[in-house]
C-alpha cells in the first residue's frame, strides 16, 4: 500500500496537504498534478496526520486510514482566549485531597485527554504507572522518607539538607509532605534511550494535569517522589517499571478539599526581545 492515498474526486490540489507536512515527504511533481510522496516517504513519515487532518475536501488517506475515521474539529467547543487564560491562571497545586478514590474510568480519561500532548518526532513514547489507593501512595511515601534520611547522611548540600529534615521530621509525626496523603499518583515513565522522552512525559503530565482541573479534580507536581525514583535504587525496585525506563515526572491525584479563591501573584515575566 502507498503511504498515502488520494481520492482525485474530492481533491482540489491546494497544496494544504504539502505545505502541512513536517518532513515536506508530500509533494506535485507537476503544477497540475495530485499529491505524491517523495521515494523515501515511508522512512520519514512520523504518522502525525496532518495530512489527512487538515485536508479541507476530506481527499487523503495515510496508510489506509481515512479522514471518516477521524474525529472533527469543533471549532464552537474551543474556550474563548478569556477562558483559557483564566482557566491556566487559575490552576493550582492541590494539597490537600478527600480520602474517595478518583475511578478508574476518570483517570483513563484524563491518560486518554494526555495522548494528544506534543511529543518530540510523534514519538508517543510516554508510558504511565497509576498507583492506587492511598495505602499504595503512603508506602511510596514512606520510601521517599527513607531516601531523604539516607540524603541527610551523606549530602554536603545544606540547603537541601534544611529542607529534608522538616520534611522527614514532618513523616515522623505522621504528616506527609511527600505525597500529601494523595488517593493516587501518577507516574509518566519512558525508555530512557529515547531522545527527548523526558520533555514529552512533562508536557503529557501537564496536559493531564490541565484536564484533572477542568474536571473538578486537584493535582500536585510530586517533586520529592520523582527525584527519590531516579536515585535510589529501592523505590526503582518498587515501583517495577519496565527495564530501561526511567521515571519523568509524577502527579497526585484526588478530590481537592479546598477551592481556591483567588489568583496569587506571580513574578513579572522575564523577556528580551530580540
Ligand atoms: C517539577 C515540579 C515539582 C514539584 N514538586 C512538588 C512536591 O514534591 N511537593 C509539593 O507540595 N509541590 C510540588 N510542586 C508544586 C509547586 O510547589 C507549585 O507548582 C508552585 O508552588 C506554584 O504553585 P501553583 O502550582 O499552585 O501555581 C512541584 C512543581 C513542579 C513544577
Amino acid at each position: 500500500m502507498s503511504l498515502i492515498e488520494v481520492d482525485t474526486s474530492k481533491c482540489q490540489r491546494d497544496r494544504i496537504c504539502a505545505q502541512e507536512c513536517p518532513g515536506k515527504l508530500i509533494i506535485f511533481p507537476q503544477k497540475d498534478s495530485y499529491p505524491t510522496t517523495i521515494e523515501q516517504a515511508g522512512e520519514f513519515c512520523i504518522d502525525c496526520g496532518h495530512c489527512i487532518a487538515v485536508c479541507p475536501h476530506g481527499a487523503l488517506k495515510l496508510k489506509g486510514l481515512g479522514p471518516e475515521k477521524l474525529e472533527a474539529v469543533n471549532h464552537q467547543l474551543l474556550p474563548s482566549p478569556s477562558q483559557v487564560r483564566h482557566f491556566l491562571t487559575s490552576r493550582r497545586s492541590t494539597r490537600t485531597f478527600k480520602k474517595k478514590v478518583v475511578s478508574r474510568q476518570q483517570i483513563e480519561e484524563l491518560i486518554d485527554i494526555a495522548r494528544y500532548a506534543p511529543s518530540g518526532s510523534n514519538k508517543q513514547q510516554v508510558h504511565w504507572l497509576v498507583i492506587e489507593g492511598q495505602d499504595k501512595v503512603q508506602h511510596l511515601a514512606g520510601m521517599v522518607a527513607d531516601w531523604m534520611c539516607m540524603m541527610l547522611q551523606h549530602s554536603q548540600d545544606e540547603a537541601m539538607n534544611r529542607r529534608y529534615a522538616r520534611v522527614v521530621e514532618a513523616w515522623d509525626q505522621g504528616v506527609d509532605r511527600i505525597l500529601r496523603r494523595a488517593p493516587s499518583v501518577i507516574i509518566a515513565h519512558a525508555p530512557a534511550d529515547v531522545f527527548g522522552v523526558a520533555t514529552d512525559c512533562v508536557i503529557s503530565l501537564t496536559y493531564l494535569e490541565l484536564a484533572a482541573y477542568s474536571q473538578g479534580l486537584g493535582t500536585c507536581w510530586a517533586g520529592f517522589l520523582t527525584t527519590a525514583a531516579t536515585y535510589y535504587p529501592p523505590l526503582q525496585e518498587a515501583l517495577e517499571l519496565p527495564a530501561g525506563h526511567l521515571p519523568y515526572g509524577a502527579l497526585m491525584l484526588g478530590y481537592p478539599v479546598y477551592q481556591y479563591q483567588r489568583i496569587p501573584q506571580r513574578q513579572p515575566a522575564r523577556v528580551i526581545w530580540s
